[in-house]
């Protein structure tokens, strides 16, 4: 069994207002699972009910296949919410140890160092926090979350407020949990280039309901608002235009000098179109073939439940 994190239909009402409308999905093993959804939608909400903060109003939950809350649990999962909980008063170091302290370990030196590194910290490791970027305190919140050496990660906007090559660091040190640490990532994140550079896998909740869940390729290919985009090598006679307006299956978008833009329909292969043209004697300079981005599909979804 590879599920790390299992949701079923969980309800939570706060106040009079459903905010999860009966939620569902799967975190595999090895994940980097992308949890996308607008202000307000209720990543916050999932995240409080994962760790135990909240308790679901109905619907099935398990992590590592236990009871979410259960003590042994807890244990296995290390978390960042939006409040970094770090003592500014205390060295990085210091705060590492006292949170090894409160989950009971002792002799963590070596490890705490080991995780100051990775998260690039070391050289800042004896400055008090107080002191600290806003990219560097959440890195450290990272490295907090690590400490107990969990299996998996539930991060709330790690990136949040963090400037783009700091982004782009912690990035790279959340690939690299995954893949040298073995470990598996919840992460809820508004950025949507972040989730595409990073993800395998997402899910996009809207008002309290998933809207898109799944493999990100496969979600990228199955949307289908990819584009073909073919570059000739040279003009393309009025004719031919004409023609190619007539097979509708290929969805010409648009001409631009010796570039065409098509947006063919399903079952429609970049390799038809070649063939096509290729057949009527025009010579290719370069096809390729743009997967639908995040930002398209998220669009897509969020434009179709516009309330009416
Ligand atoms: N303690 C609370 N009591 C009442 N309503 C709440 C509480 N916490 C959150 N909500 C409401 O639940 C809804 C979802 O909030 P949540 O924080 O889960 O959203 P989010 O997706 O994390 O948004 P953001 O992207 O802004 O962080 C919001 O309408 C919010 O006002
Ligand atoms: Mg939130």
């Amino acid at each position: 069994m590879n599920s790390v994190i299992n949701i079923a239909n969980v309800k939570k009402s706060l106040g009079n207002r459903e905010i999860l409308k009966g939620i569902s999905f799967t975190v595999e093993k090895g994940d980097i699972f992308g949890y996308l959804g607008p202000n307000g939608a209720g990543k916050t909400t999932t995240i409080r009910i994962l760790l135990g903060l909240f308790r679901a109003d109905s619907g099935k939950m398990d992590i590592l296949g236990q009871d979410i809350g259960l003590s042994q649990i807890r244990r296995k999962i290390g978390f960042v919410l939006d409040l970094d909980g770090l003592y500014e008063n205390m060295t990085a170091e210091q705060n590492m140890i006292f949170y090894s302290q409160i989950y009971g370990l002792s002799n963590t030196g070596e490890r705490i160092h080991k995780i100051l590194r990775m998260m690039n910290l070391e050289d800042r490791s004896g400055d008090k926090v107080g002191t600290y970027s806003r990219g560097m305190r959440q890195r450290l919140a990272l490295a907090r979350s690590l400490v107990h050496d969990p299996e998996v990660l539930i991060l709330d906007e790690p990136t949040a407020g963090v400037d783009p090559s700091g982004q782009i660091e912690i990035r790279q040190i959340m690939l690299d949990i995954v893949r040298k640490e073995n470990k598996t990532i919840f992460l809820s994140s508004h950025n949507l280039d972040e989730v595409q550079r990073i993800c395998n896998r997402i899910a996009l909740i809207d008002r309290g309901e998933i809207k898109l869940y799944g493999e990100l390729e496969n979600l990228r290919r199955k949307m289908g608002k990819g584009a073909v985009i073919i570059e000739t090598m040279h003009d393309i006679p009025e004719s031919l235009m004409t023609e190619l307006k007539n097979l509708s299956h290929f969805g010409l978008k648009e001409k631009k000098e010796r570039t065409l833009v098509f947006s063919p329909m399903d079952g429609t292969e970049i390799s038809d179109i070649i063939s096509f043209l290729a057949s009527r004697g025009v010579k290719i300079e370069e096809a390729l073939k743009k997967e639908a981005s995040l930002e398209e599909m998220y669009e897509a979804i969020l434009k179709e439940v516009e309330p009416s």
